[in-house]
């Protein structure tokens, strides 16, 4: 059965931009292209979970917490999936950020500041003095040109002694957390929002940075953010991150087990979140050969463009005509642009929906009878064609016994849509506009 057109505003949701995260207590710890903001979870929450005490919140594809962080702070239980080894650590960090001890972090970031900012001096003033820092730069991790200018590597690099010194374990995934937030701020490269070189973006290289000053005030935050936590009441305890596809066959969550699931997938349009991470993966030990960044392009929601272009034609693995007709459209376009062409971008679609209607079918079995799942996505262009994502995601929700309960627009433009910037999603002349929405799936009592 067709899912309507969206609706322009259904449950009085507040604008669900992500970048509203930069203000708020723990979310403002790590900029991520999320699917929205936490004003809109909480939304989500007051609506769909009026008056609980107690509730079993899921985010499949967590990121860096929004959802999560939000359950915690109502007392209840949270569970988070996420591929990328940053973002299931930044989850994780923020989750446990209520066991900090403030005046052990104060005590840190003064030793921090003292120790390396010595060191600053002396690369400063060019009195180092053959006073080397043990750290080196991750040999995998390579890039077109210098990630960091000479200089800010030496302070990035006595930086990483310091943060490698710290005993307590919560303090130092914690330093190690503020280093990544702000690792790209002081490099030769810049988000916009995909990584790339500052150059690249119109901007002058960066020659020389205090590590240590932007890392302090990163950390202060946090602090700020840890004695916050620490005048509320509620909180919950009760949470687990798993660094892991949500749709591997073997699932840790329990059939009819979530009340309420707030999520937000990635979005078919190809944003390549292990691509923009390479510098966190590298810097922090995650990943040290591209070998290991591939396998995570493999279970990634829809794989990548990249991943798939190649290959034979991908057609759907479930019936849906009207969505099927559509990729095939696709797939007969621009043919003479080769790999550039309709084939790929037929098979990018195909991947997306199979694994849309994998995750569907899983959140049906994971949700109790009478629970909601909020999904949050976008519109795509793919070589000129829309393929409106929410109302497919509705119509496959109701093949896998959901209830299609509400599709509405979220942001009516979207940030970032320039985030492909092949020419491939041009609609020539069209005046298709790119947006956020909601598909609001209920599984029957
Ligand atoms: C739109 S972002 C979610 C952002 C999140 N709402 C937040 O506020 O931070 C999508 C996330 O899905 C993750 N992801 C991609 N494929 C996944 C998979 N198969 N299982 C779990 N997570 C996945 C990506 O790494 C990314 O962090």
């Amino acid at each position: 059965m067709p899912v309507s057109a969206p609706t322009i505003p259904s449950a009085g949701f507040r604008d669900a931009a992500a970048a509203d995260n930069k203000q708020v207590p723990i979310h403002r710890w790590v900029p991520w292209i999320a699917g929205y903001s936490s004003a809109f979870v909480q939304d989500a929450f007051d609506h769909y979970l009026p008056d609980v005490d107690d509730a079993t919140i899921l985010d499949p594809f967590a990121g860096v917490g929004t959802t999560l962080i939000e359950a915690q702070l109502r007392g209840w239980s949270a569970i988070g999936f996420d591929i990328n080894p940053y973002a299931a650590m930044a989850c994780r960090a923020k989750l446990s950020a209520a066991g900090i001890e403030p005046d052990e972090l104060a005590d840190l970031i003064t030793e921090y500041q003292a120790t390396a900012g010595d060191q600053e001096t002396l690369i400063d003033t060019g009195a180092l003095n053959g006073c080397r820092p043990t750290s080196t730069a991750p040999a995998g991790f390579k890039t077109r040109i210098d990630f960091y200018s000479p200089r800010v590597m030496q302070k990035v690099l006595f930086t990483r002694d310091f943060i490698d010194s710290v005993e307590n374990s919560a303090l130092r995934d914690l330093m190690n957390l503020a280093f990544a937030s702000v690792m790209v701020s002081f490099s030769n490269y810049s988000y916009e929002p995909s990584l790339g070189s500052r150059p690249g973006a119109g901007k002058p290289l960066i020659e020389d940075a205090s590590v240590v000053e932007i890392l302090s005030s990163k950390l202060q935050l946090m602090l700020d953010d840890v004695e916050w936590l620490r005048g509320r009441e509620s909180g919950s305890d009760e949470w687990a991150v798993y660094e892991q596809s949500f749709l591997e066959p073997e699932c840790p969550v329990h059939a009819n087990s979530v009340d309420l699931i707030v999520t937000s997938p990635p979005y078919l349009n190809n944003y390549h979140y292990v691509r923009n991470t390479r510098p966190q993966m590298y810097w922090l030990g995650f990943a040290t050969s591209p070998a290991q960044l591939r396998s995570l392009e493999e279970t990634n929601f829809g794989k990548f463009w990249q991943t798939v272009r190649e290959q034979e034609p991908i057609r759907l693995d479930f019936e849906h005509s009207q969505l099927a007709a559509q990729i095939e459209i696709i797939r007969g376009l621009r043919v003479e642009k080769g790999i550039y062409g309709g084939n790929g971008w037929a098979n990018y679609a195909a991947t997306y929906y199979n694994d849309t209607f994998r995750f569907v079918s899983r959140i049906h079995d994971v949700l109790v009878p009478g629970g909601a799942a909020i999904i949050v996505v976008g519109n795509s262009l793919l070589q000129g064609v829309e393929l409106k994502v929410e109302q497919h995601l509705g119509e496959i929700g109701e093949m896998c016994g959901l209830v299609c309960e509400d599709v509405h627009i979220v942001r009516q433009k979207r940030v970032g849509s320039s985030i492909v910037n092949t020419g491939a999603r041009e609609a020539a002349g069209s005046k298709v506009m790119l947006y956020d929405a909601a598909t609001v799936l209920r599984k029957p009592k």
